[in-house]
């Protein structure tokens, strides 16, 4: 029996259940906010489109109960604020960085075995936050930033080739920020043929500043942040987990040494399976790649910094 939590029953923690229930990929799911009555009402909402759909999983919503999230295998975490437009993620540390405190010591509290993926944001921030409160092993707190930021890209690849994004090969590592983000390109690729030789550079160019700013674009639309596929990639990552999948997602890991960065969470690609983060590869960056990661890192450290001022580490 695989039991998963997600915390925050908002756009993105309820589109995360919403996925994890229709794909049947726990036995049973619950859903916790502050508000009173949301979780108990989107569960309740979700659970009788049961037979519309055809699955068969428990969900449950709870108000602040976090005895109800108790023994979970994995808990997804969505709690704060999301940005609005014009804000960077960065700007919503202040209110975020003590809400998710508060979290992982009430989840920790239930379910010291879980694994912890963190979705709020600054992501790369609050997975650094998660390790320092939570003091698990490195393995168990993976920030999920690198595989939307993924998504996005092999969705604007696919466009430009015309072709079916499953059949498309890319990662995305660095910081989840607007202009911290890389993605690969040297390393993407459509039915085993690098996009290099696919499409010409102007276009690449547009494909990668797309990809960096897809979640601005879509919240100045939207008047605040996306939620499909930020909660879709919180499932994808779930199912890796839960089914042992043993994947290569790019995901936001505490770092001791890989890729030159130490006592930092950033995006880099890591093989997930039942344990979590089960082992952290080795891309072998050129010159130029490594220069923008170095980048990223400092801006992440730059945000990360920030948590001592206030106070919550
Ligand atoms: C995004 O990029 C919410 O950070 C999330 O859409």
């Amino acid at each position: 029996m695989s039991k998963v939590t997600v915390v925050g029953a908002g756009n993105v923690g309820a589109t995360c259940v919403n996925v994890l229930a229709f794909r049947q990929i726990a036995d049973e799911v619950v859903m916790l906010d502050v508000k009173e009555g949301v979780a108990e009402g989107k569960a309740l909402d979700m659970t009788q489109t049961a037979t519309l759909l055809h699955f068969n999983t428990k969900i449950t919503g709870c108000t602040n109960d976090y005895e109800k999230t108790a023994d979970s295998d994995v808990v997804v975490i969505t709690s704060g604020v999301p940005r609005k437009p014009g804000m960077t993620r960065e700007e919503l540390i202040d209110v975020n960085a003590g809400i998710i405190k508060g979290v992982v010591e009430n989840v920790l509290r239930y379910s010291p075995n879980a694994i912890l993926v963190v979705v709020s944001n600054p992501m790369d921030t609050m997975a650094y936050l998660t390790c320092k409160i939570a003091g698990l092993p490195r393995n168990k707190v993976i920030g999920m930033g690198g595989t939307l930021d993924t998504a996005r890209f092999k969705c604007y690849l696919s466009k430009a080739l015309n072709a079916n994004p499953n059949e498309i090969e890319g990662l995305v590592i660095g910081a989840h920020g607007d202009t911290s983000m890389i993605p690969l390109v040297r390393y993407a690729s459509y039915k085993c043929r690098p996009v290099t030789e696919l499409l010409d550079k102007d276009t690449l160019d547009k494909i990668v500043s797309d990809t960096m700013l897809g979640g601005a674009t879509i919240t100045k639309m939207l008047g605040t942040s996306a939620w499909y596929a930020p909660g879709a990639a919180a499932a994808y990552l779930v199912e890796a987990i839960i089914h042992d999948e043993k994947k290569v997602i790019p995901c936001s890991i505490y770092l001791e040494g890989e890729y030159g960065q130490s006592d930092i969470c950033l995006g880099v690609p890591v093989l997930i399976g039942k344990n979590g983060a089960e082992q952290i590869l080795d891309y072998h960056l050129n010159a130029d790649e490594k220069e923008l990661f170095k980048k990223s890192a400092e801006s992440v450290r730059v945000t990360n910094a920030m948590l001592k001022d206030l106070g919550v580490i």
